[in-house]
């Protein structure tokens, strides 16, 4: 299809448009069509007659598409970069949990605000399948509600109580799986031919069982394999993670296109931010793990390039945990540079973090940060510390044996450190999904009882407390203040909530100790933030106090790069950030004890008198146990 065709095609539901708007889609198609086609080409024989679909579906949706949210479209056009600001701070939340639902939500925006909060992810709150579903990752339908959340309207009714407060909402787009009782799902059931080809069903085990010799399995405990046979569908199923949650099939056209005009759709109610959930899977191929293939980006960018026309609001967020050297694919490599996702999760920075927090030592850290793949700088990481998954120790055997440990040994080491059994540990978590066959075992456990504060209560002793809401505080600075993206605080981190042992009165999550982390924001325990001297004061104060520093510091914009600096301390952290407005050097000591400031290193870099930007002052001469300081080399006349 030309230009001249597609536009005509998308413009034909709108009827006589004036002439600045015909403009404005013109361009939006010349800028992108060529994008979207040689995506839809590298996956799709018929990509020719999809195009058009794909035209009428952007008509269709740009005709329902409100005044409010095509001037946010312009907006966003002429601020490419709002999701790069340092300004930029994520916030991330059930909607149950934190408030009830989506009215007791837009009720605390003004807690969200005070923290200085400007996007936030609500957890899965459309309608999924009853009982067990996953934390709401096993969606029956996309169009609707959770009903005890509220209506498809509260939705559109929060997100323009949030735009209006500066808040971009972000959702979940399930899109490797719908849940067995989706009308998809249950269509193909009945034996409907149309449904059956949404999904991957096979009438025996050859074909699973070919498949099963290169697969990875991702809840070996709870739901071991990656088929399943269904009575109804006489047949196996593709179900990577759960028995019902059914891998959908986007080697089938219809199922783009469906996922398109979902997108569409919730992106007319509000929704600014779709994270692209476990999108790695979404592309099968016979011999491999179905993790990361070249289709899955062609697939994205095809994707995008739609939305782009549509709703240029819109940004993508990909939810792919996966190697450092597949990763960086997301945010685009290649012929997909700059092309795919906005947005994705440094799931190797959280890592780090908690790897250094339990050793001590930054040598793997800073090894692992400098053979870290670049990524584009149109696009930003989200990073973090916590979510509400569990930790998969993600530590790369090359890494290791660089600063001289073995990966495997040190794998096993933070899964014990961070279940308390190894000795002299801080932290209280548990096992998550422990796999006898390949030694692996991820961590349940929230912020704060990890990093030692639930230890630290249980003692009594001041001292141990101290420490532990420094190291919260100083593994907070760390992804607040890395700067290649939106940092996201999950929700209770900034009070301190321990881990929540009551999961299990749950019968829906008992088996599922992620829900250890799932807790329950305790209002009163947030009034406290007021009260000097308690624990919530600090930890609330203290992020958003770095907050406010990541705010106010231009050198913390997504497009400039981090590199991590050797340095002798093998305590210390040394993120460097030039930028045309004078290099900002962060120190972050991850030791208990006092450490003296890496005076040689700020020396080369251009900074003598180091001047503090988290606490407005010239720094100390040496580092408390857990600092963190973010220096630059104040101007002559002094003025920043
Ligand atoms: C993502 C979610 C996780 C869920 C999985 C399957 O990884 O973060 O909670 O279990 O996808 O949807």
């Amino acid at each position: 299809m030309d230009v001249a065709a597609f536009l005509k095609s998308i413009t034909q539901p709108l009827g006589q448009l004036e002439a600045y708007r015909q403009a404005d889609l013109q361009a939006r198609v010349e800028r992108y069509l060529n994008d979207l086609q040689s995506g839809l080409q590298a996956v799709y024989p018929q990509a020719e007659a999809v195009a058009e679909r794909v035209a009428q579906v952007i008509g269709q949706n740009l005709a329902q598409r409100p005044a409010e949210l095509l001037a946010l479209d312009l907006k966003r056009v002429h601020a490419p970069d709002w999701f790069q600001q340092p300004h930029m701070h994520g916030y991330i939340a059930y909607a149950d949990r934190f408030a009830g639902n989506l009215k007791g939500v837009a009720e605390h925006i003004p807690y969200l605000k005070e923290l200085g909060i400007r996007y936030l992810h609500l957890m899965p709150l459309l309608l999924p399948r009853e009982g067990e579903n996953d934390g709401g990752y096993a969606v029956a339908d996309y169009r609707r509600v959770r009903p005890d959340l509220g209506s498809m309207d509260d939705l559109e009714a929060l997100c323009t109580q949030l735009r209006q407060e500066g808040i971009s909402l972000c959702l979940d787009l399930v899109l490797n799986h719908v849940a067995r009782e989706h009308p998809w799902a249950e269509a193909a059931r009945k034996g409907d031919l149309h449904y059956r080809g949404y999904f991957y069903i096979f009438p025996d085990r050859t074909l699973p069982d070919a498949f099963e010799r290169s697969l990875p399995e991702v809840f070996p405990d709870f739901a071991p394999g990656n088929f399943t046979w269904d009575d109804e569908l006489k047949g196996w199923v593709w179900t990577t993670f759960h028995s019902w949650q059914w891998d959908v099939n986007w080697s089938n056209p219809e199922v783009f296109l469906e996922y398109l005009d979902l997108i569409l759709w919730l992106a007319n109610k509000g929704v600014e931010v779709f994270r692209l959930d476990a999108i790695a899977f979404t592309w099968k191929r016979m011999g491999t793990p179905c993790q990361n293939q070249p289709e899955v980006h062609a697939l994205t960018q095809a994707l995008r390039a739609a939305v782009r026309i549509a709703a240029p609001a819109v940004a993508f967020k990909a939810e792919a945990i996966v190697a450092p050297e597949d990763l960086i694919a997301y945010l685009g490599t290649g012929a997909h540079y700059g092309k795919v996702s906005e947005l994705a999760y440094h799931n190797t920075l959280m890592v780090q973090i908690w790897s250094s927090l339990a050793s001590r030592d930054t040598r793997l850290f800073t090894q692992a940060l400098r053979r870290f793949p670049q990524k584009p700088p149109s696009t930003a990481w989200a990073t973090y510390l916590r979510c509400h998954d569990d930790i998969g120790w993600a530590i790369s055997d090359t890494d290791a044996a660089a600063v001289g440990l073995s990966g495997p040994a040190h794998r096993r080491f933070l899964s014990e450190f961070y279940k308390g059994d190894f000795p002299g540990s801080f932290a209280r978590g548990m096992h998550f999904q422990e796999n006898p066959a390949t030694g692996d075992r991820r961590t349940s456990g929230s912020t704060a009882s990890l990093a030692g504060l639930e230890t630290a209560l249980a003692s009594g002793n001041p001292r141990l407390i101290h420490l532990a809401l420094e190291r919260i505080l100083l593994a907070h600075a760390v992804f607040i203040g890395y700067g290649e993206g939106i940092p996201l605080i999950y929700m209770g981190d900034e009070l301190g909530l321990l881990n929540d042992y009551d999961y299990v009165q749950d019968p829906a999550h008992k088996d599922d100790n992620r829900w250890l982390h799932r807790p329950k924001m305790d209002w009163a325990k947030a009034e406290k933030r007021h009260q000097e001297g308690t624990i919530e004061h600090r930890l609330f104060h203290g992020i958003k106090r770095l907050l406010e520093a990541r705010a106010r510091t231009p050198q913390l914009h997504a497009a400039f790069p981090t590199e991590a600096l050797w340095q002798p301390n093998p305590h210390l952290l040394v993120l460097k950030r030039a930028h045309p407005m004078g290099t900002l050097v962060q120190v972050y000591n991850f030791s208990e004890q006092d450490q003296p400031l890496p005076w040689e290193t700020l020396r080369t870099e251009g900074i003598v008198q180091p001047y503090d930007r988290i606490e407005e002052t010239i720094a100390p001469a040496y580092l408390r146990p857990y600092a963190r300081l973010w220096l630059v080399q104040p101007p002559l006349e002094g003025k920043l």
